[in-house]
């Protein structure tokens, strides 16, 4: 019978990623299919997150309440942030655990399940090999015409409040090479959108000049930095390059830093039309002292100047971002900025949180007085303001035509098409399921809360090799 991993997914999109590699190296070696019912699997996995403390004691609840399924002989594992940081304290405090393993080593799973079944004992393995992991990984297996493709792992800004560069490790790039090479893979596979993943992609620093098996550093072995050397590729270049692969018709990116927004990714924006009009650009917040304290590396009217050369750029792009509200020593001068700053930049759709005491960072060591309930005050106040800029983009938008990606059927209405705009968000319209995969044009005739309603204006080529007419419903 077939093996069954269920696995359950915390945090970020490098996570989502990651539990879909997961899921093609225990195919590939061991035969395991996925399953949504974790009754019926063999193995369970949690692919943790760290970046908040409620996420990361959310683990230990789930890990007990699957406990019982030990008795039918099915293995538990635990990967991703939470593994990174905690490694064997994961096993002292729950023993029935039979393997751990950290974003880095998530390839070697089938060995560490095979040695847990030979040893008899749980298995640790939380190292960083580096970029042994893109080379050891499968094909990736393709669901619909819209892809992921890691490009750098690791982080190496070091945020005062953040977890990350001490569980994912530091910057490493993907060499050139090889993110090309499975970008056309995926491209003659019928993917039309590639969303280039990593911390802060616009820190790539991709070898270029065939594939060493070596890391692809940031920096080379003399400890300097050769951005802009002909031997390594930046980001724009890769754009520039991805740009190019025929068959590819959208390309995004997240996540991105508004420190490493140079003038080359601005002028990226007027020249490669396939890159989407919307970017997610984390600010944090909107005062300067706060900005420091956070350690970000850059000031709000330098944060404000990166935004308005984009617009330059890209008349009309929009922006996501993060923020977070109540860091130690906010006063409500301070957020009074962040407001400021929302309203002088408006942005679309975005995520926000109070700020979370993670150990062992540099501002768990500052004095945090302000009442968590001010806290929470103050993320209602920008969170309405944020949402209501984004009812205004939506509202904004009826009436347009919007060039979207057809992702499947409704999630309501199955006999109904749903889609996605460059910014992100969902069409719901009538269509020929024939049109799934495909990129068409859509006017937007309705903004509802989250989604819109439209109709369809163009019809691609279909399979049947039709010609597109415009005007038509398909
Ligand atoms: N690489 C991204 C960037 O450029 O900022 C951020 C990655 S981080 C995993 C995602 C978001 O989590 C951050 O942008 C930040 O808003 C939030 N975050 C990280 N550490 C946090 C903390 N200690 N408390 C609250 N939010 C946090
Ligand atoms: Fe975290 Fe800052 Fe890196 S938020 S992921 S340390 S850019």
């Amino acid at each position: 019978m077939t093996k069954k991993v269920f696995i359950k997914t915390f945090g970020c999109q490098m996570n989502e990623y990651d539990s879909d590699k997961m899921a093609d190296v225990l195919n590939a070696a061991q035969g395991y299919e996925p399953t949504d019912n974790v009754d019926e699997a063999d193995l369970i996995l949690f692919n943790t997150c760290s970046v908040r403390e409620k996420a990361q004691e959310k683990v230990f609840s789930d890990l007990g309440r699957v406990k019982h399924l030990k008795k039918k002989g099915v293995l538990i594992g635990v990967g991703g942030c939470v593994a990174s940081q905690e490694g064997s304290a994961i096993v002292d405090r729950a023993p029935y655990v039979d393997v751990v393993f950290g974003p880095q080593t998530l390839h070697r799973l089938p060995e560490l399940i095979a040695r847990r079944k030979s040893e008899g004992r749980s298995q640790v393995d939380i190292s960083f090999p580096e970029i042994e992991k893109f080379d050891a990984m499968p094909p990736p297996r393709i669901e619909g015409a819209s892809a992921f493709v890691s490009i750098m792992e690791g982080c190496s800004k070091y945020c005062s409040f953040c977890v990350v560069p001490y569980t994912r490790g530091e910057e490493i790039s993907r060499p050139f090479e090889d993110v090309l090479t499975e970008v056309a893979d995926l491209a003659d596979q019928g993917v039309k959108e590639v969303t280039l993943l990593g911390q802060n992609v616009n820190a790539y620093r991709g070898k270029m000049g065939g594939h060493t098996g070596s890391a692809g550093g940031n920096k080379t072995l003399d400890g300097l930095d050769h951005t802009h050397s002909a031997e390594i590729a930046d980001f724009a270049t890769l754009l520039e390059y991805v740009h190019e692969i025929p068959g590819i018709e959208r390309i995004r990116y997240t996540t991105s830093h508004p420190k490493e927004m140079t003038t080359r990714m601005t002028e990226v924006y007027a020249r490669l039309p396939k890159l989407v009009s919307f970017l997610h650009l984390p600010v944090q917040a909107g005062s300067d002292r706060v900005l420091a304290a956070m350690k970000r590396g850059y000031t709000a009217i330098e944060f404000k100047s990166v935004v308005r050369k984009l617009r330059a750029a890209r008349p009309g792009l929009t922006l996501s971002s993060d923020f977070i509200v109540g860091f130690p020593g906010e006063t409500e001068e301070d957020f009074e900025k962040t407001m400021k700053l929302i309203d002088d930049i408006g942005f679309d759709t975005s995520f926000s949180f109070v700020y979370s005491r993670r150990p062992g960072t540099p501002a768990s060591d500052l004095v945090d007085d302000t009442p968590q309930t001010v806290k929470l005050q103050r993320l209602q106040r920008l969170q309405a303001k944020i949402n209501e800029q984004a009812n205004a983009i939506a509202r904004s938008m009826v009436g347009s035509t919007q060039r979207v990606l057809v992702e499947g059927t409704s999630a309501r209405d199955s006999t109904e098409l749903s889609a996605r705009t460059e910014n992100n968000r969902i069409v719901n319209f009538a269509g020929h399921p024939r049109l799934i995969g495909q990129m068409i044009d859509v006017l937007i005739t309705d903004a509802m809360t989250n989604t819109f309603r439209g109709r369809v204006v163009t019809q691609e080529q279909d399979q049947e090799g039709e010609q597109s007419s415009r005007g038509a419903t398909a």
